[in-house]
């Protein structure tokens, strides 16, 4: 929360910086997530998180979307099959090339800070029906900043959906799988839950390690900083990891494990 700002006075420029030090875009990683992503997504963009992500939407035709944190826009295109309007926001410049080149001619991409957004859309606050962050929350910060920005654009009645890891069992860096030789199980190992954690992003080829941070938080700052935005939850998706072709190589505890203990959380919430 800003501090010490009075009514009709102007807000401090946006910064990209976070309060623990560092950006947030994914400018320095964007050729290594193009490798990753493409232009059809990663698999479990594909068969977990965009499915869940549209159900959760439910989108009708002419309905305006906001993407937030959009990346190289993998969402775009099964938003434009439904025939809503698509618009993408991301703070890399790099990033947003690559979501023009694929994916152009299926929506608009703009340059901007998800927690500034009314620098960012101008005067058009209130008027999306619906918000997405497509597994970028957990790369956002302050969670407050970036919430109260969503709900500023939405209308009333409008929804948000938030996919992302599951907090509650994938707590970057502490957590884990582990495996209890007498019951012969695969168990889901949590060192840490409550704390919200500012977590360096693992070293990766070719990078500067650690220059962007993840964010974990644990649920209550979800559903809270919703409900503090006026943002009422009324539908929640756990999703597991899916089998793949390889898991014919697990063992049945290792495929109870990974559909017992989900990979992704899906969130709607509605702005009253
Ligand atoms: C893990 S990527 C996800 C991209 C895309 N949604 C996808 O699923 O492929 C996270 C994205 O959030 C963007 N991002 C981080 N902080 C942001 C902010 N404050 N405003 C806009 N975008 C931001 C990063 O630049 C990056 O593209």
């Amino acid at each position: 929360m800003e501090k010490g700002n009075k009514k009709g006075a102007k807000r401090a420029p946006p910064s990209t910086s976070t309060s623990n030090g560092g950006s947030t875009s994914w400018e320095h990683l964007a050729q290594w997530y193009d490798g990753w992503v493409g232009e059809e997504g990663s698999k479990h963009h594909r068969r977990l998180a965009i499915p869940t992500v549209l159900e959760l939407l439910d989108l009708q035709p002419g309905e305006k979307v906001i993407d937030l944190g959009a990346g190289s826009g993998v969402l775009a295109p099964f938003v434009h099959a439904t025939r809503a309007i698509y618009t993408g926001v991301d703070l890399s410049p790099s990033l947003l090339g690559y979501a023009r080149r694929y994916h152009g001619s299926q929506g608009r991409f703009l340059a901007g800070d998800s927690r500034y957004l009314d620098r960012v859309i101008g005067p058009e606050g209130g008027s999306f029906d619906a918000g997405v962050f497509l597994l970028s929350i957990q790369d956002m910060n302050p969670l407050e900043e970036v919430l109260k920005s969503a709900a500023w654009a939405l209308r009333t009645g409008g929804r948000l959906v938030i996919l992302m890891t599951h907090p509650c069992f994938r707590v970057p860096r502490q957590s884990g799988w582990g495996w209890d030789e007498g019951r012969k199980l695969r168990f889901r190992r949590v060192d840490r839950y409550l704390t919200a954690l500012a977590v360096p992003l693992k070293p990766y080829q070719g990078g500067k390690a650690g220059v962007s941070r993840s964010f974990h938080r644990p649920l209550e700052d979800y559903i809270n900083g919703l409900g503090n935005c006026g943002l009422l939850v009324d539908c929640f998706r756990e999703v597991p990891g899916y089998s793949l072709p390889q898991a014919k190589l697990d063992s049945k505890a290792d495929q109870t494990a990974r559909e017992e203990i989900p990979l992704f959380l899906g969130i709607r919430a509605r702005k009253l």
